[in-house]
């Protein structure tokens, strides 16, 4: 049983690089623009309104389900990571896209994990996400590269929930000309807040029932500074209600959009032409679950 309805077109699954060479440069062809969505499967809503994004973008959709061994620090979930591919393609599908490439580990890293060709990204790697979880941000840019490079598409999009991911993608992009646009997808929330994602299912009854304080935390933090309580002060703050709530924080901080710090005298400077726009981000632990978010603002 397929569940589609009766001349619905199906979704291609492509697990063979030469056959996706063809498909793709078949389409370009025909002059069609082609659109890319990377995940690693275990797909919900918020993946759903990313595939439907690129379809606003190109005549053609390609999303990948691909688990990336090489992001995952040795004490991470990689092997407990959920797989759901019937479900992943059913919903692809469903949300308009036209193939899903899924390559094995193999195909991915054809000398296997030792004989990994690394994309590092400097700077905007070595803060927050990529300062709690080493090498990560090398993985994701590695096999992103890749992705890339098998794909060929004229646009890729990208979530904002993973602020700090896309924006090593898009300095990725630019150093080494890949000749693509990137474009990015609002956050999709659950209805009490909660920014969707892959690893909620792993929180309990009574760790769910918590996890929208990290939303509202941010909206207090956001709501602070805009009041003009210090940057450092509202931090201390949103830490502390987040402790309180039963989070253990890694770290919750108001930056300027490229992450740098955002200190006092940023009023001071906003005032003299320089950006108001900030963005507060937050990485907590609940339970044996690790949560991120973001709220992007502006100080006016
Ligand atoms: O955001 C993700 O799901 C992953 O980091 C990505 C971009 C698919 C790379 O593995």
């Amino acid at each position: 049983m397929s569940g589609l309805a009766a001349g619905e077109p199906r979704i291609e699954t492509v697990s063979d690089l030469e056959w996706l060479r063809a498909r793709v440069a078949g389409w370009k062809r025909d002059g069609l623009r082609v659109g890319f969505v990377p995940t690693m499967g275990n797909l919900h809503a918020g993946h759903h309104s990313l595939v439907r994004l690129a379809r606003a973008h190109a005549d053609k959709v390609v999303a990948s389900i691909f688990v990336n061994p090489t992001q995952f620090g040795p004490n991470e979930d990689y092997s407990r990571y959920p797989r759901t591919p019937d479900a992943d393609v059913a919903g692809l599908q469903a949300a308009g896209c036209d193939l899903a490439w899924i390559p094995s580990v193999e195909t991915m890293y054809p000398y296997g994990l030792e004989g990994v060709v690394q994309v590092r990204v400097p700077g905007v790697t070595g803060v927050l996400e990529g300062a709690h979880r080493p090498g990560h941000f090398d993985g994701v840019a590695t096999v992103v590269a890749r992705l890339f490079h098998q794909v060929g598409p004229d646009v890729a999009v990208f979530g904002r929930k993973d602020y700090q991911q896309l924006a090593v993608i898009r300095y990725m992009v630019r150093e080494l000309a890949f000749p693509l646009d990137i474009v990015a997808g609002e956050t999709q929330r659950e209805p009490d807040g909660l920014a969707m994602s892959s690893r909620n299912q792993y929180l309990s009854a009574e760790e769910r029932a918590i996890a929208p304080r990290l939303h509202r935390t941010l909206l207090d933090l956001r709501d602070a500074v805009r009041a003009g309580e210090s940057p450092a002060q509202a931090e201390a703050a949103a830490r502390a209600a987040l402790d309180g709530a039963g989070f253990e924080v890694d770290y919750i901080v108001v930056r300027h959009p490229d992450l740098a710090e955002a200190g006092e005298g940023d009023a001071r400077r906003a005032g003299g032409g320089a950006s108001r726009a900030r963005v507060a981000l937050v990485a907590a632990r609940l339970g044996r679950t690790r949560l991120i978010d973001n709220l992007e603002f502006s100080v006016d």
